[in-house]
């Protein structure tokens, strides 16, 4: 990798990162950081980058879902456990409905940093420091609370290996048996509309096990029936620990962030001559790259040049966030202008953050309606210009919170403040997460390059 270096971002402009009123207290956490062991293993990242190329081929599907924030205050085993039990509910819906397999990909185990749209909060005449995430400083509207510390990447490292850790037993340990998958039910979830359909899809899934186990093919000998490949990810804005955390790979010699599996570079740090850019083309991980409506194609294209000069397949995701109204206008000429480079992307869709708006009630919000069109939407536009729609990224949980307006429960505005636990911005309850899941599996079951992609994967 031509004059890069661990630390060659640092010489570039870089934006959304804090200044610590305390350097040396920072420098000195960074070194303990580096010494700390790696959350994940190099091999487990080339895992994942081959499992994108097959993507990219259109011979499977990208998942990648969980908190906008990760917070210290909601860290507790159960919410890690619900998220993870959604991931494999909508997984299993997008891989029935499309005979593909799903990659799975958590927003998880180190998604805290937080790019703010303003740099300050004022609250009753009170201007202080916005919250930039638990990994830089706490929410409480206090000037103490608000400035930037450094032991607070303690706590997230601390926190982001125990996700991880749990993650990793739940996938391999047997919870993820598809023989179990009633048991991925959350108890709210029974009472909803989405319950009905997922009893139906669970009944034909027994009804499939029971064939193959008379057939002699059982979880105890098939491991692909007992375990899953469960990965993380985390937007790479805050480039100091993301350093610390890059090690090179003693059997390879390639540079590896080992914060996650994947990282991404967001829609506001994703300038071509920035330390965002930078740091990431020295790094092997697989990258997504935020693609909002201030992007330009041939911008676009250059960052997907710099990160991947050898074109490799996997190793770039972009991931379009226009807003629904929006994608007709941005997103055609995005795709010509990829394709006119030939360059190999997953192209996949967060239906997010080009949604989000202000609720009647004074709570950011996203009309559960909004998202499910930026995914109609963008389905169709890749549909007309014959590129393969395959991915979807979106900020939800397993908790039953009222964050996102709509969904088949129909929450309002005024139902919002009543289980409103984000610390950034609103995300899908498990139950508008597994309609959407089943909206695009319908999507998927009415775009003719699925069936026809189904069939190769197959044979
Ligand atoms: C995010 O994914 O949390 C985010 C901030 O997105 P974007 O960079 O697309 O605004
Ligand atoms: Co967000």
């Amino acid at each position: 990798m031509k004059n890069w270096k661990l630390n060659s971002w640092r010489k570039y402009p870089v934006k959304h990162i804090p200044e610590y009123p305390d350097k040396k207290e920072l420098d000195q956490v960074l070194s303990k950081i580096k010494t700390f062991p790696p959350l994940v293993f190099a091999g487990e990242t080339r895992h994942l980058k081959q499992q994108l190329a097959d993507v990219v081929d259109g011979k499977a599907f990208l998942l990648q879902g969980g908190d906008c924030a990760e917070s210290f205050a909601e860290f507790h085993p159960d919410n890690i456990r619900d998220t993870f039990k959604v991931i494999l509910q909508m997984s299993l819906v997008l891989t029935y409905s499309a005979s593909l397999p799903v990659v799975k990909l958590g927003r998880i185990a180190g998604q805290f940093s937080k790019p703010r749209s303003a740099p300050t909060e004022i609250q009753g005449g009170k201007e202080l420091p916005s919250y930039l995430g638990d990994n830089i400083n706490a929410i409480d509207f206090t000037e103490k609370a608000r400035r930037p510390d450094p032991k607070r990447l303690f706590k997230a490292y601390s926190q982001s290996a125990s996700t991880l850790n749990i993650l990793r037993a739940f996938s391999k340990g047997g919870f993820a048996d598809l023989n179990k998958v009633h048991l991925w039910n959350l108890d709210y979830i029974k009472k909803s509309p989405q319950a009905k359909k997922f009893k139906e899809l669970e009944d034909k899934i027994a009804d499939a096990l029971g064939f193959m186990e008379a057939c002699g093919i059982t979880s105890d000998f098939n491991n692909r029936l007992y375990t899953v490949n469960f990965w993380t990810s985390h937007e790479a804005l805050l480039l100091p620990f993301e350093e610390a955390m890059t090690r090179t790979d003693s059997t390879t010699g390639e540079n590896h962030d080992t914060s996650a599996h994947f990282v991404w570079i967001g829609d506001r740090t994703r300038q071509i001559d920035g330390g965002h850019v930078e740091f990431c083309r020295g790094i092997e991980n697989p990258i997504g790259i935020k693609c909002g409506p201030t992007s330009k194609p041939d911008e676009i294209a250059k960052i997907c040049e710099t990160i991947n000069p050898k074109n490799e397949k996997g190793k770039i995701t972009l991931i379009s966030r226009y807003g629904h109204k929006n994608v007709e206008k941005f997103l055609p000429k995005l795709i010509r202008g990829i394709k006119k480079e030939g360059l190999n992307v997953v192209w996949s869709c967060d239906p997010m953050h080009g949604n989000t708006v202000k609720s009647t009630t004074g709570f950011k919000t996203r009309p559960f309606n909004d998202v499910v069109n930026e995914v109609k939407n963008v389905f169709a536009v890749h549909q007309a210009e014959g590129s393969y729609a395959g991915g979807l990224h979106v900020e939800m949980t397993g908790q039953d919170v009222t964050e996102c307006t709509g969904g088949a429960r129909k929450i309002s505005d005024a139902d919002l403040s009543s289980r409103y636990h984000t610390h950034c911005d609103p995300r899908l309850n498990s139950d508008q997460a597994l309609e959407l899941a089943f909206l695009i599996s319908d999507e998927i079951k009415k775009n003719s390059s699925y069936s026809k992609n189904a069939i190769q994967a197959a044979s």
